[in-house]
């Protein structure tokens, strides 16, 4: 038997609420498409979240879910939330807070979010093809700290009346580790790192400018730069090309990539992958996500985009099974059917053909 046939790859699918276990279906197709092509295993199992998780077992995230992804390689997460049947849960039973107990309890602090506009779809989006032409760029955003997890963060009573606090909170040694990631990623691409922070308002941004200008230095060939988040969020249409590497705090970072999708022509398109230092032994422990929500509007009508989750799938691929070529061939598979003319609703264009979310998947698991 060959060193390949005895490896065994332990995944833990999480579809959520909304789209999320439709796209999620999709992208497991395409998993297990790549399974039988080069032989491998993928030891699936599938756990609740969100919504579908607090009606079922009381939690957002069971802790026998949470100890499940801990002993896999790698999380595949579809989406969660749905605000009309959610409205009456308390603060504590928000299907979010399954996504945030993941990141922090599993130390997932980087959050890699690609944006390379498919060739074809250059007419797809809201911005000019030649403004996007040569767009390559990678978020890399903060995911563990900031106003996502500072305390306090409560509605409160005042003598005026009600009042709301949420609090930004940095350490020097949470922002060195995600610029340093910053870099390391941007020597293997263009070496060119923008950090991107409001050091013109608050201090958390100050001591992130400082931290970063630090680091820096350790990196003489890659190209540096610092710019406030206005500023980004203007140049991220203007010329989105001059980017390379983008590295920000957790909001910065979730706000400037909801608006990169764009450049690609849908939220629906964009995948993204989450890291700590833990290690398997394939890779590196990853959890696998669309950048994209549950949209519960869409759901079950057959017209989400399953391509932002199968390219999170492929990223799964490439960083926590060690699987480069099969990862490319994935990328490849999700180009052909573009270049074919298929589209989901979220990319309709005239003259293309309109799929459905499973038929696009099939098409892509297909083209494997
Ligand atoms: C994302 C999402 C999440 C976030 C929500 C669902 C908590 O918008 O992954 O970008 O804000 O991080
Ligand atoms: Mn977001």
């Amino acid at each position: 038997m060959s060193k390949e046939q005895v490896r065994t790859y332990t995944i833990t699918i999480l579809p959520g609420d909304g789209i999320g276990p439709e796209v999620t279906e999709q992208a497991v197709r395409v998993l297990q498409a790549v399974a039988s092509r080069y032989g491998y295993t993928f030891n699936m199992t599938w756990a609740l979240v969100g919504l579908a998780a607090i009606e079922a077992e009381g939690a957002a995230i069971s802790d026998a879910t949470m100890q499940l992804c801990q002993r896999s390689d790698a999380i595949l997460f579809g989406a969660i939330g749905d605000p009309p049947r959610g409205a009456g849960l308390n603060s504590n039973l928000q299907p979010a807070k399954a996504l945030l107990r993941l990141r922090k309890e599993l130390e997932l602090f980087a959050n890699l979010r690609p944006v390379r506009p498919f060739q074809a779809l250059l007419n797809a989006s809201s911005i000019k093809a030649e403004v996007l032409q040569g767009t390559d760029l990678l978020v890399v955003r903060e995911l563990t700290g900031g106003l996502y997890y500072g305390k306090p963060s409560e509605i409160r009573e005042a003598p005026q009346g009600d009042e709301a606090i949420d609090t930004l909170l940095y350490t020097e040694a949470e922002i060195e580790r995600i610029v340093r990631t910053a870099f390391a990623l941007a020597k293997d691409r263009r070496k060119k790192v923008t950090s991107v922070d409001k050091a013109n308002v608050l201090s958390s941004s100050r001591l992130w400018r400082r931290t970063a200008e630090r680091i820096a230095a350790d990196y003489p060939d890659v190209t540096f730069e610092h710019l406030l988040v206005d500023s980004c969020a203007m140049h991220l249409i203007r010329h989105p090309a001059s980017f390379d590497v983008i590295v920000t705090e957790n909001m910065f970072g979730d706000i400037l990539s909801d608006e990169a999708s764009m450049l690609a022509g849908s939220l629906g398109m964009l995948p993204s992958a989450s890291f700590g230092t833990r290690r398997t032994a394939h890779g590196l422990f990853g959890l696998y996500e669309p950048i994209h929500g549950s949209a519960p509007d869409i759901a079950g009508q057959r017209k989400a985009n399953p391509i932002a989750a199968i390219l999170s799938a492929a990223m799964l691929l490439r960083y926590s099974l060690g699987l480069k070529e099969e990862a490319a061939v994935v990328e490849a598979s999700v180009e052909r059917i573009i270049d074919a003319g298929y589209r989901t609703e979220d990319l309709r264009e005239a003259g293309k053909e309109i799929v459905s979310t499973q038929e696009m998947g099939r098409l892509i698991a297909e083209a494997i």
